[in-house]
């Protein structure tokens, strides 16, 4: 680490010394909170709408975050970003998402008003103005830097950032080989957590969890092996299993994946692992797993292409593209591919101990299919039982630990050593102490190239180890 780099990180209260140990006060202290407000969240992208909210000419919406609300409009050059206030003296312009009618945006203070394309079409009583002030730039909306990425418009209010490909890194590319561009939504709700953004993220940031929290994810199976090697008896997931039950045991898995998460496994692809699951195997259990999981991947593919989904070749990106079941990118997005659909995660902070997330499950569908996409998320209470089973897991115990967080010091990672990653516990947690460094660069002011570099580091997947960032 440069010197000059030390000198600024070691400005940040309550900074990572020890990247294996968490400071807890960077979960509630209040001026903690405000520096990340004044640090980091001004200078990263944002995803701040789905396209298919906003799918017409007119149609927008809003994406709040802190003091900062932005308008997504869309024009006829696409979706663009603006300020949501009220160029003539601030007044938000617009709550919830909407159509601009022909009458346009109408301030409700003085009655200015903006077209579809954000320009000003009406200022009331012009010439009580000085008209140097009346300057289209200076009364057309604010735009706000935007750029689309996996069906999403993203944000960013630093003009000098690098764009936001640059920034992701390579998950862009993991992501776009899966047509993550062409999701649409299935489902899409919204909850409240009395819990740090942070500590939200890092509920998904760690397979090391699933263990206790998702019992059911973790009878023997296939993936528990790959992940793994052994459960907590010690036993060999697969061992002494015939390959038919061990087959019939991974759709019972991914049924459960399906029952907690939507698009993580769409029901229209367990419908296919049903339909196959009679297929001849090999007398192998290994190789019948993988002859599966191969007819599997292959059978979605052509179920999706036979109803006209414009599906990427499953098993082929499957080989080509390593991916990983949980895939973050900084600071507040996630995607989790199995198939061809996947659950997508937003964390917005909404004080130093409560954020909200919003989960989704996306399908590639025929463009044609009509669908009712939704315009909002459907709000649940966190501990609400309509809550799928996998989430309502996680929400127990997300609460509990933000409390408990207020007793202790630190908070204790596993060892972040590479070599161990196949044990449980002993550096799979890293992601969190990346992402944690990363926020502290942000804080200590680093340049954006330092950042960019490092975002494309953090922006890796579930079970990372501690990786040099760079700083
Ligand atoms: S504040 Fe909007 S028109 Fe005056
Ligand atoms: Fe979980």
């Amino acid at each position: 680490m440069s010197k000059n780099f030390a000198d600024a990180l070691a400005e940040v209260p309550h900074r990572i010394t020890n990247p294996e140990l968490i400071p807890t006060e960077r979960y509630f202290d209040p001026e903690f909170y405000e520096l990340e407000k004044k640090h980091l969240w001004p200078k990263v992208w944002q995803m701040a709408c789905r396209l298919e909210e906003i799918p017409e000419v007119g149609d927008y919406t809003i994406y709040n975050n802190l003091d900062q609300s932005v308008l997504l409009l869309h024009t006829s050059d696409g979706v663009k970003a603006f300020r949501n206030a009220c160029r003539h003296r601030g007044v938000r312009l617009a709550h919830g998402n909407g159509h601009c009618s022909d009458e346009g945006i109408v301030c409700p203070f003085h009655g200015w008003r903006w077209n579809r394309e954000g320009e000003n079409i009406f200022v009331f009583g012009r010439d009580l103005f000085n008209q140097d002030l009346l300057d289209r730039a200076e009364i057309d909306l604010a735009p706000v830097r935007c750029e689309y990425w996996a069906g999403c418009a993203f944000i960013n209010f630093d003009k000098d950032a690098p764009s936001l490909r640059d920034s992701l890194g390579p998950v862009a590319a993991r992501m776009d080989a899966r047509h993550a561009d062409k999701l649409k939504m299935d489902w899409w709700v919204g909850t409240i957590l009395p819990t740090n953004w942070k500590l939200a993220n890092e509920g998904f940031q760690e397979g090391y969890h699933v263990m206790q929290t998702h019992p059911q994810l973790h009878e023997r199976s296939y993936r528990a092996a790959d992940s793994y090697g052994e459960d907590f008896d010690g036993n060999r997931p697969n061992e002494g299993l015939n390959p038919r039950d061990a087959v019939d045991l991974q759709i019972v898995n991914f049924k459960r994946l399906s029952s907690g998460m939507g698009g993580m496994v769409h029901e229209t692809e367990l419908e296919v692992l049903d339909r196959i699951s009679g297929m001849d195997l090999p007398e192998d259990t290994a190789l019948a797993l993988q002859t599966f999981y191969g007819a599997a991947c292959n059978a979605i593919t052509e179920d999706a292409r036979a109803r006209g989904a414009d599906m990427f070749d499953i098993l082929k990106v499957q080989q080509e593209v390593e991916f990983n079941a949980v895939e973050y990118m900084f600071p507040h997005f996630f995607l989790l591919p199995t198939f061809g659909a996947m659950s997508s995660y937003r964390i917005r902070p909404l004080g130093p101990e409560s954020c909200f997330f919003e989960l989704w499950s996306l399908v590639i569908r025929p463009d044609d299919e009509p669908y009712d996409t939704p315009s909002e998320p459907t709000m649940l209470p966190y501990d609400s039982p309509d809550f799928p089973e996998i989430p309502r897991q996680d929400y127990s115990n997300l609460p509990i630990q933000q409390l408990g967080l207020h007793d202790i010091d630190f908070m204790r990672l596993g060892k972040g050593d590479k070599k161990e990653t196949g044990r449980m516990g002993s550096g799979g947690e890293g992601m969190i102490s990346n992402c944690h460094r990363l926020v502290d660069g942000y804080l200590a002011g680093l340049d954006d190239e330092s950042l960019r570099k490092a975002q494309n580091i953090v922006n890796s997947g579930f079970n990372e180890t501690v990786l040099d960032i760079g700083f």
